[in-house]
């Protein structure tokens, strides 16, 4: 199948190299001329160092590349994810599918990435959302990979799980885009926690209560928009979050780190280079979470520390010390 992938990040990339894989005739769209040049010219990608970008996955910077295409992926940043599909919508063949794989919430709107795409794509294309427990750099290694792909349409989801599916990268097919999307974007705030607890030399003890603590307030807001709770306990919900709060490879994690060293947030989000989506993420999961009425204090303390600059410490101990409560909100009811 023709598909143009959208974004030549690093994920972009390690996605286009499992299409190409597959046998599939794969374009890889840069949002910069410049951007494309140097894939051209090194054959690799700064973002994926010592993976070879084969001779027959196409190279472009021209938008044209999705005209003709069953399947257009969607991988830049969440910022640039509607404008991406607005400026692909008009040469959209009928019927095409487009895939987002991007981790995020829309911050303006709050919707889900799914969610605008739709609004700038309109009724005719399915869309769906492939996300799971997976750094680029892995899938760049051919590492064995396990993924999620949800739709409203059960055609659209598995015409994806096949396309992607080969002997190192497997993929499930769901119908709970929300619940998927969801645990995708939120898992970032904690990842972003578990570094900052890293950073100012915490331990284990306090990574597994943060994670765990950390999903059940995740689903809990996904539960309240519509997402199935079985979700937050799969790939994309704890699988996810297993993934990002331990792995050097996540940037969440690693700026969580410098400013749990003490450096400024602007400073550590520029320091990390690539776009740190939990940054992003923790204000629109406040107004989310806010807005569904519930509750959230780790997302609520990484707000006050992300964008006003309190003491993680100081946090850290706010947290501890809230009003005893049951683990099981239902317990003895
Ligand atoms: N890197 C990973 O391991 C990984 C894994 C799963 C999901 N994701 C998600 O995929 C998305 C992309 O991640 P990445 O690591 O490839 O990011 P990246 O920062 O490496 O690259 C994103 C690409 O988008 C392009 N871009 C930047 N601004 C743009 C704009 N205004 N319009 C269009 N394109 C623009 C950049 O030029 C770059 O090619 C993120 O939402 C991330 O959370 C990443």
């Amino acid at each position: 199948m023709k598909i143009s992938v959208m974004g030549s990040g690093g994920w972009g990339t390690a996605l286009a190299l499992v299409l190409l894989e597959n046998g599939h005739d794969v374009t890889l769209w840069s949002y910069t001329e410049a951007e494309s040049a140097v894939l051209k010219e090194q054959r690799e990608n700064p973002m994926l160092k010592g993976v070879p970008l084969p001779e027959g996955l196409k190279l472009t910077s021209d938008t044209n590349c999705v005209k003709g295409c069953g399947v257009v992926v969607l991988a830049t940043p969440s910022f640039a994810v509607r404008t991406t599909a607005r400026t692909v919508a008009p040469l959209l063949e009928s019927g095409a599918v487009l895939v987002s794989v991007s981790k995020g919430i829309e911050k303006d709107t709050s919707l889900t990435l799914t969610d605008a795409i739709a609004q700038e794509v309109g009724q005719d294309h399915p869309i769906v959302a492939l996300s799971g427990p997976s750094h680029a750099e892995e899938v760049g290694r051919r590492v064995p990979t396990a993924v999620v792909s949800a739709s409203k349409e059960r055609s659209a989801a598995e015409l994806v799980q096949d396309l992607f599916m080969n002997e190192r990268f497997r993929v499930y097919a769901s119908d709970d885009v929300v619940g998927v999307e969801l645990g995708a974007a939120l898992k970032n705030v904690i990842a972003l926690c578990a570094g900052v607890c890293d950073g100012m030399g915490f331990g284990d003890n306090t990574k597994a209560a943060l994670m765990t603590r950390g999903l059940t307030e995740i689903a809990r807001l996904g539960v309240a928009m519509g997402g199935r709770r079985e979700t937050f306990a799969g790939l994309t919900g704890v699988g996810d979050l297993i993934v990002t709060c331990t792995s050097m490879h996540s940037r969440n994690r690693r700026c969580g780190i410098l400013i749990g060293k003490g450096v400024p947030t602007d400073q550590a989000v520029k320091e990390i280079g690539a776009v740190v989506e939990g940054y992003y993420a923790a204000a629109t999961a406040r107004a989310l979470a806010q807005k569904a009425g519930v509750e959230m204090p780790i997302t609520e303390a990484a707000y006050q520390v992300l964008y006003h600059g309190k003491d993680p410490r100081a946090v850290i101990v706010e947290l501890m010390t809230r009003e005893r409560k049951h683990e099981l909100e239902d317990s003895w009811v």
